[in-house]
């Protein structure tokens, strides 16, 4: 089976590349490298450099494709919430473009990267997939809509496909070519900037005094390495026409100090941070149910905290 990695010079769709070929399936990446690396693309692989926004670099990248690990997207919130436009335009009206050249092509299998940002404050913990959808920005908005057109995809037009809510995607893979780690600019995620936390760029903690056990935000992380396999076995369990949704974290939450302390653990020095207000918007506790994807895919994550601090760490040197 050859699959079409969009996004596949970003963090989470170059792992998923290296995977899906040491598990023996024929891949090829299209990405704009707009924030991904070309050189995160192993030499060897099909790579259209192109846009979801030109549906004819979009048709030649699904040539010899069965299937789409739909990646490349737009994901930085605050951004979102100033360009809503870039948003809408790349996440929702490239996935129109990708799902009408995949019709073209007579391709009817997707796995999509939607986000927890979907369902924005949650009313009951841990989250469901029936959860209420209230995205608080405009990045979850835009998952929330893609999600929409591809179950209306499925029932009109015979798509078989499975959209994967993830959490926070964290730590890094050891391919046979070195790390494939996180490389964003700007990077807002914790545990990297946890790690690289100095005295010259110290890392903030949002809120101290949230109704949580140390007061600190808690959040669900899940292995890019667990996340995968768990496309890997979505992509598998596709059969005729139609769209699951999955949340794929870990079912438990660490909060923003058990991070620092693990990574404190991890380096063997104090990690420099400094405690501020409460930033508006954040949510005290998110935290996924992931009991259907265990269900239904027989997925299970096994790599905790320790794990993905570690591995992190490792992929900086
Ligand atoms: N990292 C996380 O914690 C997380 C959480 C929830 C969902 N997601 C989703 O997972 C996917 C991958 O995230 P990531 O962290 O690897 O991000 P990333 O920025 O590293 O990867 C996204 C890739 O998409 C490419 N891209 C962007 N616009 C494009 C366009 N118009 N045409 C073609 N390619 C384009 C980028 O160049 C990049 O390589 C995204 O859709 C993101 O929304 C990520």
């Amino acid at each position: 089976m050859r699959v079409l990695v969009t996004g596949g010079a970003g963090y989470i769709g170059a792992t998923a590349v290296d995977i899906l070929i040491a598990q023996g399936y024929e891949v090829s990446v299209f990405d704009d490298c707009s924030t991904g690396h070309a050189d995160n693309v192993a030499s060897g692989v099909t790579f259209v450099q192109g846009s979801l926004l030109n549906r004819s670099e979009i048709a030649e990248a699904l040539k010899g494709c069965d299937a789409v690990m739909h990646f490349a997207g737009k994901s930085l919130v605050g951004e979102s919430v100033e360009k809503p436009e870039l948003y809408w335009s790349v996440n929702v009206g490239g996935t129109r473009n990708l799902l009408d050249e995949m019709r073209a092509a007579k391709i009817s299998k997707l796995i999509f990267s939607s986000s927890a940002a979907t369902y924005g404050e949650p009313e009951v913990l841990p989250i469901l997939e029936t959860a209420s959808n209230r995205p608080t920005n405009a990045y979850g908005a835009t998952k929330l809509a893609v999600d929409a057109m591809i179950t209306d995809e499925a029932r009109g037009h015979g798509l078989s496909a499975a959209s994967l809510r993830y959490f926070n995607v964290a730590g890094a893979h050891k391919s046979t070519r070195g790390w494939l780690r996180e490389r964003h600019d700007p990077e807002t995620h914790l545990i990297p900037n946890v790690l690289r936390s100095s005295t010259s760029k110290t890392v903030k903690i949002f809120g101290t005094d949230w109704p949580t056990k140390d007061g600190t935000c808690i959040r669900d992380y899940v292995h890019v390495v667990d996340l995968i396999d768990a496309h890997i076995k979505a992509l598998n369990s596709l059969g005729s026409a139609g769209h699951e949704i999955f949340n794929l974290g870990s079912g438990g939450g660490y909060s923003v100090r058990e991070v620092i302390a693990a990574a404190t653990q991890a380096t063997g020095s104090q990690i420099p941070f400094i405690d501020s207000p409460r930033r508006a918007g954040d949510p005290a506790v998110l935290i996924a149910d992931i009991s259907k994807a265990k269900r239904i895919l027989g997925w299970q994550p096994t790599r905790n905290l320790e794990v993905m601090v570690s591995d992190t760490l490792a992929s900086f040197e």
